[in-house]
């Protein structure tokens, strides 16, 4: 079991996902891990069993957090899955990849010839593959698009049975991958939208675990 205390059970996912080519090769994309760790941290500053499931970073596990260190999206819904049980809310951060190589090969594939294609197929999409298992436990998923993220992040919350999405622009330099900042804009299930001006991510994060804190249904 992966939880210490008891307050509110949180699930975190942070990170990018890495889907091998071959043995030193693979395909990710630029998530350094700081938005979900700062949820992490902030949810567990607060007093919550907190439980990180987390893709390559390079960031230090947070004080009272359990992590599960993870490489691939089958990988990450493996562990989503194993955890979700114990959980009460689910905070799906990580930018897990959203294609793998069909055939992972099993040498270092050799420089022949001046092009190489790879066929690629979708990852298994980990918030669509538990959505029946939601239960009363308060699902938040984020919408990363580059321009206007708010029209997909209304489709993206009905369509991944979410309650709240939280969508940010990945196009600007001053927000979303990399940075120790974002901005968002918070997208209901009842079609509600509020934008928050740019913030450092453990504020974001903090405007994440109240909504969670005033929404679930056990509050
Ligand atoms: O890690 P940082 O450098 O701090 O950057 C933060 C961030 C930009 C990664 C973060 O703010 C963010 O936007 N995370 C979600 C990235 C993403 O994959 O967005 P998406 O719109 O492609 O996916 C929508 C939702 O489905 C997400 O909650 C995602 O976790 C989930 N998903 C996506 C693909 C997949 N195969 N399974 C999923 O469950």
């Amino acid at each position: 079991m992966c939880y210490k205390r008891s307050e509110v059970k949180i699930l975190v996912t942070a990170g990018p996902t890495r889907e091998a080519i071959d043995p030193v090769r693979f395909i990710s994309n630029r998530s350094s891990g700081k938005m979900g760790y700062a949820v992490a941290e902030v949810a567990a500053q607060r007093g919550h069993d907190v439980c990180l499931v987390s893709g390559p970073t390079q960031l230090a596990v947070p004080e009272g957090v359990t992590c599960e260190n993870v490489v691939s999206a089958a990988d990450m819904l493996d562990a989503v899955v194993r955890h979700l049980s114990g959980c009460e809310a689910l905070v799906m951060t990580a930018a897990v990849a959203d294609w793998r190589p069909c055939c992972v090969h099993a040498q270092k594939i050799k420089k022949s010839g001046a092009g190489m294609s790879i066929e690629l197929e979708r990852t298994p999409d980990i918030l669509l593959s538990i959505s029946d298992r939601k239960g009363d436990r308060v699902f938040v998923g984020f919408a990363a698009e580059t321009g206007d993220p708010v029209p997909e992040a209304h489709r993206k919350c009905r369509a991944k049975s979410l309650d709240l999405v939280v969508a940010n622009d990945v196009s600007v330099v001053d927000a979303g991958f990399g940075s120790d900042n974002n901005r968002v804009t918070f997208v209901t299930l009842d079609g509600t939208e509020q934008t928050f001006p740019l913030q450092p991510k453990r504020t974001v994060a903090a405007n994440i675990l109240d909504w969670i804190e005033s929404h679930r249904t056990s509050a």
